[in-house]
């Protein structure tokens, strides 16, 4: 049976009320209730992910989908002709192709998702530009059915994949790329970031993209396709920076903190801009420390650059010790601290309350680790 709009809407209006699933149940069609909670509690739980609030899609194609800002930069950055989604999910990616493209193809293997993707399509005002097609986009028959000058794919990634390899995605890469590269030498594949670039057996672009100071994807874009060798882009700024291996090696390092501190973002440190990113910045910047989730540069300047991702006023260093930090914070009339600090998640939370012990107010310290040392900083 088909569901209807009107369905979802009222399943949305009752969990936001609060209502058991089970009343929920009661005003909704008997065989198509489940999925019909379901696409509710996606659109609830999608939240600021797209502009619309109306999409079609599961949970797991929701926590699979291209969020909105990532796939509109793409879309124009490629402003593709013609492009195949062979791995389209719920669509989001292809949609905001073939928002330039005069021909689409959206390719899965899951027919729900496929379902989705054309409904979505429809809300975007772009159905019309696409073939939707449901099967596996390695079998010939739907090898044969694709005309495009660009061949996309956004890969499923299962969970308990212990090495990041090509071959374990799904479709895998490598396999796409036999399949089709009788029909075009233009492939772009979302890869997952944590990937060793040597793997990748291809030329072309390794693009990072931040979304909102969190690395969120790592494209791989053939050569006739690439700008670069590798590129950081800072969304939903629109910051790029691409690398150059002819630039003067100009970073320095420094044991010592300077007045500022500067958060270098993760899309840089994976993409191993940081020379490139001195350059742009110039001042008396330098290099702090280099930890997976954390890169830090410091100044004893003010540096306002578009390429940073954070800047913070050095107040104060302390012994690393929660105590000597608490009596700091103290001191100094902080409220609230956020720790910016590598600790497993079981000793944060007593480490965090034994830091905020009777604070008060309103203000908010950052406090980083360097080494045994903890520096006390502001956000400028
Ligand atoms: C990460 S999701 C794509 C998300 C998409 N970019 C979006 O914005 O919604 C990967 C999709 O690949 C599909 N898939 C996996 N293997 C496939 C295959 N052999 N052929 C076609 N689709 C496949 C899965 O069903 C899943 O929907």
């Amino acid at each position: 049976m088909e569901i209807e709009e009107s369905h979802i809407k009222l399943a949305v209006e009752l969990i936001k009320r609060g209502w058991e699933e089970r009343k929920i149940r009661r005003e909704l069609p008997r065989d198509t209730a489940d999925e019909i909670i379901e696409i509710a509690r996606a659109r609830i739980k999608a939240r600021d992910k797209f502009s619309r609030d109306d999409l079609w899609m599961d949970l797991s194609g929701l926590r699979y989908s291209t969020h909105e800002v990532v796939a509109r930069y793409r879309a124009e950055r490629l402003r593709p002709e013609s492009i195949a989604d062979v791995s389209c999910g719920i669509g989001i990616q292809l949609i905001f192709f073939a928002r330039y493209a005069e021909k689409a193809y959206a390719v899965d293997i899951d027919e729900r998702k496929l379902f989705y993707a054309m409904k979505n399509a429809e809300k975007y005002g772009v159905k019309d530009k696409i073939t939707f097609i449901n099967g596996d986009s390695l079998k010939k028959e739907i090898v044969d059915r694709i005309d495009a000058d660009i061949i996309f794919s956004d890969p499923a990634r299962p969970p308990e994949m212990p090495e990041r390899r090509l071959e374990d995605l799904l479709p895998s890469p490598v396999q796409i790329y036999e399949a089709y590269k009788h029909k075009t030498d233009a492939f772009i594949f979302d890869l997952p970031p944590q990937i060793r670039r040597e793997k990748i057996p291809w030329k072309g672009e390794f693009e990072y993209i931040d979304l909102y100071g969190h690395l969120n994807r790592l494209t791989f874009y053939f050569e006739p396709l690439a700008r670069a060798e590798r590129s950081a882009v800072m969304l939903p700024k629109g910051v790029r920076l691409e690398s150059d291996e002819s630039l003067e090696d100009i970073v320095e390092w420094s044991t010592e903190v300077g007045r500022y501190i500067y958060e270098i973002p993760q899309s840089v440190h994976y993409a191993d801009l940081i020379n490139e990113l001195f350059h742009k910045v110039r001042g008396s910047l330098k290099m702090l420390m280099r930890e997976k989730r954390r890169i830090l540069a410091t100044a004893d300047e003010e540096i306002g650059s578009e390429y940073l991702k954070a800047a913070y006023h050095v107040l104060g260093i302390v012994p690393f010790h929660p105590m000597r930090i608490n009596d700091f914070l103290k001191r100094e009339g902080f409220g609230r601290a956020t720790l910016r600090i590598s600790i497993p998640d079981r000793e944060y939370y007593n480490f965090k309350r034994r830091v905020e012990m009777n604070l008060k107010g309103e203000r908010r310290a950052y406090v980083f680790q360097f080494g045994n040392r903890a520096i006390i900083t502001e956000k400028l």
